[in-house]
């Protein structure tokens, strides 16, 4: 099994996505560029959402146009339909993530479809990512459970995830959106899906509302995964997933994947650094323990 682990920055999207007060584009930008620097491979750097749904989001094509692509370094954005789709190859994009939820109840409040149709709107996305040589990345949320129906039926996560892949999405990333995974069912929600989607095509992508998301990466890393997504300094949250706190810190991943022996090619001082200036960018203090700590020492 391979000892490195590529991690999926998110904090420009999903870390800022549900910030109340609105973020500078030059600060965004930076934000995307400072990541770049720390040997970050994937990062995802904004949304192509509706603008009424996510204002935060508006600034998506004027974010794209200012960040520095480095080479070896992927930008994908989200897009939820051909629409956001078309605005972000006129923006450059060479990558784009699409988005769904294992629960129907979700899926009504963030995206105003069902699972079914929201699949169907993205067809279209796949065929013409195809002919344009362009990677969709899939992301299936409210895998470890939904705010709205509560319990989420492991088949039902499994379908989803198989669908996307059957589309055509490279990676499938599974979401636990509000962060009330533990490890033992991290460990086998995924490998529920490995056994329908091979596991080098799959990411995790846990939120740490409960303060579960480390050790539910770790429980996943032992079964397999080699992908995991998190935003630095803790950052994010979903608009239409009621209390779900940050994401997993990339700062606290990294150090742990490090310790635990793997690879992932980031600088963790110069991430730490990025971790602090966001946090002051944002008037908080940063949501990563290893930040803190860094701080301190
Ligand atoms: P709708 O209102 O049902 O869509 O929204 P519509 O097709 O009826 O369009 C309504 C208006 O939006 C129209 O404008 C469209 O042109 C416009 P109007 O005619 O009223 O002026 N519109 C767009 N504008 C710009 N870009 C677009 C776009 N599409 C339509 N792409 C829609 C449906 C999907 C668009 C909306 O619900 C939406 O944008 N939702 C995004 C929600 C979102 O971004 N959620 C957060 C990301 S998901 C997440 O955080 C989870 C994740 O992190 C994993 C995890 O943690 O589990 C990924
Ligand atoms: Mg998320």
């Amino acid at each position: 099994m391979s000892d490195f682990v590529r991690i999926v920055e998110v904090a420009p999207r999903d870390g800022l996505q549900n910030e109340a007060r609105q973020v500078a584009t030059v600060d965004k930008i930076a934000l995307v560029d400072r990541l770049s620097a720390t040997g970050l491979r994937s990062i995802e750097a904004t949304a192509f959402v509706s603008p009424k749904w996510v204002p935060q989001m508006a600034d998506a094509a004027e974010v794209m146009a200012g960040i520095i692509r480095r080479p070896g370094v992927a930008y994908p954005v989200l897009v939820p339909n051909l629409q956001g789709y078309e605005r972000a190859r006129a923006a450059g994009a060479e990558e784009v993530a699409v988005f769904t939820a294992a629960s129907e109840a979700f899926n009504r409040k963030n995206i105003n479809a069902s699972i079914d149709e929201s699949i169907e709107r993205f067809v279209p996305v796949l065929e013409r990512a195809r002919a344009d040589g362009v990677r969709v990345r899939g992301y299936v949320s409210t895998v470890l459970g939904c705010p709205y129906q509560g319990q989420v039926p492991l088949a039902d996560v499994v379908r989803v995830a198989r669908r996307l892949y059957e589309l055509g999405c490279y990676e499938i990333s599974l979401g636990d959106t509000i962060g009330v995974g533990t490890p033992r069912k991290a460990r086998e929600m995924l490998l529920a899906v490995a056994a329908a989607v091979p596991m080098p095509a799959l990411a995790v992508h846990f939120h740490d509302t409960w303060g579960q998301a480390l050790a539910n990466v770790a429980a996943c890393i032992e079964a397999g995964v080699r992908v995991a997504d998190a935003a630095v300094a803790g950052t994010g949250g979903c608009p239409y997933a009621r209390g779900a706190s940050g994401n997993l810190a990339t700062e606290d991943l990294v150090y742990m994947l490090h310790g635990m022996g793997l690879a992932t090619g980031v600088d963790l001082e110069a991430l730490a650094g990025t971790g602090r200036w966001l946090a002051a960018l944002l008037g908080r203090p940063t949501g990563s323990k290893v930040g803190r700590a860094l701080a301190r020492a």
